[in-house]
């Protein structure tokens, strides 16, 4: 086993664990997070070899590299004395990149000129490196990752309190986030979500190449773009038309996949109310995805009459010798239905058509009101693997991630229950007062 050197990001601190341990169980890596911290940016674990971290790695988004651990120290000083003290200097660290072209990367202050950093690449000089020494495709890149302690909340520290030294096995994912921003999205809507957090749910739901990812309340697809970047074939549907169709050829969903070169990820999305769902029974459905509505920008709605005695009898209405409902341009009645049941629904269905192990992760707001307990929709069958919040200032929203265990699994179950809040949607637009 060797040491490895988690450097992560100081962002979405409730999904960072969450996100690390379903990479690591997608490729089968055993990992002792016992170590880990919450807060902090750094995580040192023991792996087998480079591929495992490669492999463990290169599609988080809330990491920034994996590097293999030379040492630490509170000073250049004691870090150097710490590297040379490692069981394996000689062999593993020192002789093995003898002759490699390399460079020096820093990750630290910004305000860290130049020249200060030649001077402190020098102090590396006893590592006795050879080779050339090649700034843009070097066979090796030496990392110093400074630790900065904050002076006070928004005062960032300036000198050091931990310095850290590694050679750079893999790189994560996060340049998707600049690939897939909003600001550069064809089509997006008020309902669009943010790249980050969406390719994060992507990677806590284990969306996997060559598998098929479902988004049931697809609105403009942002689900669907993050899952196309993991490489599974999408599918969406909306109850909304427009969601569906966009705003012509060149601004729907099917145009955004088409400008980031993945369309061949891309199955189709369809105009269907999720209750009356007419993908066929059989057809297998890897993980879903996806952001449910809570009536704040977007109504909750299923087909069917508020007011059913007004239709009665209408059914044989006539248009041009053909029945109305069956011509394309009928559109069908919607009644307003319960977000409790909804969920309810989406779990029942997470249930029948998710292979064993399969997982669901969708998005639940929740208002932070004092001694007010969030109730979690549960399904006996379906175990509530990760319930991560991020919090703003008066409401919250949280990413539920299942794993489907089969009709044997017994876990508890509250359908039927009410467990949310009629005016969540009031209330938001009121600020929650
Ligand atoms: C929060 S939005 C999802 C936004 C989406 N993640 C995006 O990227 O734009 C919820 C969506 O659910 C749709 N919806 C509401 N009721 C539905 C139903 N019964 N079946 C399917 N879609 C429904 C709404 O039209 C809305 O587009």
């Amino acid at each position: 086993m060797k040491k490895y050197l988690l450097y992560m990001v100081q962002v979405h601190l409730n999904f960072r664990r969450a996100e690390l341990e379903s990479l690591a169980d997608l490729y089968n890596l055993s990992i002792d997070f016992s170590q880990y911290n919450a807060d902090s940016p750094f995580f040192i674990v023991e792996l087998e070899n480079d591929k495992q971290a490669k492999d463990w790695i290169k599609r988080s988004i809330l990491t920034r590299g994996i590097y293999e651990y030379w040492g630490q120290g509170s000073t250049l000083d004691e870090l150097h004395k710490d590297i040379q003290l490692q069981s394996n200097f000689e062999q593993d660290l020192q002789l093995k990149f003898k002759h490699s072209t390399f460079k020096f990367e820093f990750e630290c202050y910004k305000g860290n000129s130049k020249a200060n950093r030649v001077k402190q690449i020098e102090t590396f000089r006893y590592l006795g490196f050879e080779g050339k020494i090649d700034m843009k495709h070097p066979q090796e890149v030496f990392t110093v990752i400074e630790e900065y302690t904050p002076i006070s909340e928004n005062v960032g520290g300036k000198t050091p309190t931990r310095i850290f030294f590694g050679r750079q096995i893999q790189m994560s994912n996060r340049s998707a986030m600049e690939k897939y921003d909003l600001k550069k999205r064809p089509y997006k809507g008020t309902t669009s979500f943010e790249a980050e957090l969406s390719l994060v749910s992507a990677n806590i739901a284990q969306v996997k190449p060559g598998t098929i990812m479902y988004d049931p309340f697809a609105g403009t697809g942002s689900f669907l773009v993050a899952g196309g970047h993991f490489g599974s074939l999408v599918i969406g549907s909306d109850i909304d038309g427009r969601m569906i169709r966009g705003k012509g050829a060149q601004v729907n969903i099917s145009a955004n996949f088409k400008k980031y070169g993945e369309s061949s990820q891309f199955l189709d999305v369809l105009t269907m109310d999720f209750t009356n769902n007419a993908l066929r029974n059989n057809l297998v459905i890897d993980t879903i995805l996806c952001d449910p509505p809570y009536g704040i920008r977007e109504s909750i709605k299923v087909l069917g009459a508020k007011d059913p005695e007004r239709f009665l009898g209408k059914e044989d209405v006539e248009i041009d010798g053909e029945k109305a409902y069956l011509r394309r341009d009928y559109i069908p009645t919607k009644k307003p239905y319960a977000l409790d049941s909804l969920l309810d629904d989406l779990l029942q269905y997470s249930s029948k058509r998710l292979p064993i192990g399969g997982r669901l992760a969708f998005w639940m707001p929740t208002a932070n009101d004092a001694n007010i307990e969030t109730i979690v929709p549960m399904h006996e069958n379906l175990e509530l693997k990760y319930n991560c919040v991020q919090e703003f200032n008066k409401w919250s929203r949280r990413l539920l991630v299942y794993i489907n265990r089969g009709s044997t699994f017994n876990g508890p179950s509250n359908h039927g229950m009410k467990r949310s809040k009629d005016n969540f949607r009031d209330r938001y637009f009121n600020n929650f007062n």
